[in-house]
């Protein structure tokens, strides 16, 4: 019993750690940041007023707000010799691999300054990383594409900052839509964080050793590529892509049912969420909204809608508890924003900086941090003698 929430015994033994960060009922289909409903935070903040509040536990004050976002905004620029860091790769290398090495390499220019033991250089390190994670993410794809990198201007907000990185050519001025950056900002709110997901238990982890914050968010990048987790997004758009029409959905559906076919739904299915995942339940109103906003009628909407409404009625998902999780319908959106799909990760990433850092502050490396520890289940042989080469 923590005092605000009660649990099983069994789940107190299981825990990797206590977190006063974000909240989970899995069965209610609850998620709080610092104790606000998604849903409300949704509604009415920015990710920047979010990732304040998941750092620092308290919405800001307008004053508090102002230095953070000050803060931030000048801490955006990537060093040339770090943006040359990118010529070495290969062109058409995956954003991910690119964003992964560039953010460790910030310990490189950064971390020999740093005492992470002190709260005010601690501070300033999760700033830089929530700075500058659209610059890098920006300048990945710009790399990608053989364009020349845009620099971040200081008199956007930092949704719009990012698209103009991303997109902004010198030869005539970038026309968004207003919907666009709203949007963004909405998606990055419902990516921010999400407990001990495994991105961020490995964050912890790696942050349990003392190691430098960089170091720890590059390994969440790692782990956040996988197509289990943060993968997800850009492997629900090419499972759309690869089911085509809307009349071939009774086929996906069955071919995810048979265990032989190594094919699982993307966009489905939670560890934790075992009724609906809140985040997917707003994506799915956002998307019909962006897109009817942007003019866009995407097909692959059609697909999607048609998969959910199919699964949600068969009863092999029914039993399992499969539902749309916050990745089933957030890559329709990312496409109608122009965002490739290779990208569709890195904009989770962005977005989940400001949960990892706020563990990592959480943690706070002092003295007395236990290093984390796994423990497993062994399943090898008993003792036994070694066997000389010629007794073999
Ligand atoms: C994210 O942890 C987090 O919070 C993550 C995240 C975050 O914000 O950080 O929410 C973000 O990662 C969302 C999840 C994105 N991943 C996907 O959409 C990939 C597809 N989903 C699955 O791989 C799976 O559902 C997981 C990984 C998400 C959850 O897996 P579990 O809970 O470990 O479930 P499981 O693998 O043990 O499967 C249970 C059963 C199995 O069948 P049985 O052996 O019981 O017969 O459900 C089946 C599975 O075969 N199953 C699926 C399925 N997911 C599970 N069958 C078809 N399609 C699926 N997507």
């Amino acid at each position: 019993d923590t005092g605000l929430f009660t649990y099983d015994p069994g789940f107190m033994s299981t825990a990797a750690c206590r977190s006063a960060i974000t909240y989970i009922d899995g069965d209610a289909g609850v998620l709080l940041y610092r104790g606000y409903p998604i849903e409300q935070l949704a509604q009415n903040s920015s990710f920047l007023e979010v990732a304040y509040l998941l750092m620092q536990g308290e919405l800001p004050t307008p004053g508090e707000f102002k230095n953070f976002e000050h803060e931030v905004t000048h801490h955006t620029m990537m060093r040339e010799s770090l943006r040359q860091f990118l010529n070495g790769f290969q062109y058409d290398a995956h954003p991910m691999a690119m964003l992964c090495a560039v953010v460790g390499s910030l310990a490189a220019f950064y971390h020999d300054s740093l005492d992470i033991e002190d709260p005010k250089q601690r501070h300033l390190a999760a700033i830089r990383l929530i700075a500058k994670m659209p610059t890098i993410a920006a300048a990945c794809y710009r790399y990608s594409i053989g364009w020349p990198t845009r620099f971040p201007r200081n008199s956007l907000e930092y949704c719009t900052r990012f698209l103009h990185m991303m997109f902004e050519v010198p030869s005539e001025p970038l026309e968004l839509p207003p919907v666009a950056a709203k949007a963004l900002d909405l998606l990055f709110i419902l990516h921010a964080d999400h407990e001990q997901n495994a991105s961020t238990s490995t964050v912890r982890l790696v942050g349990s050793t003392g190691a430098n914050p960089y170091a720890c968010v590059a390994a969440g990048i790692a782990a956040l590529w996988g197509p289990a987790h943060g993968g997800a997004n850009e492997a629900v758009l090419k499972m759309l892509e690869e089911i085509g029409t809307a009349d071939q959905v009774g086929k996906a559906i069955e071919k995810a049912k048979d265990k032989n076919s190594g094919f699982r739904l993307m966009g489905f299915g939670h560890r934790v969420y075992k009724n609906f995942d809140p985040r997917a339940t707003i994506i799915r109103e956002m998307c019909h909204k962006v897109l009817n906003d942007l003019g866009v009628h995407d097909p692959m909407l059609d697909v999607a809608m048609k998969l959910e409404e199919a699964a949600l009625k068969d009863s092999y998902f029914i039993e399992r508890k499969l539902y749309p999780n916050v990745d089933f319908y957030s890559g329709i959106i990312y496409k109608a924003l122009k965002i490739p799909t290779e990208m569709f990760t890195v904009m989770f990433a962005i977005a989940r900086t400001a949960g990892w850092v706020a563990h990592w502050l959480e943690q706070n490396v002092t003295p007395d941090t236990k290093i984390g520890r796994p423990r497993q289940i062994y399943t090898g042989s008993g003792p036994r003698d070694y066997v000389p080469f010629d007794k073999r």
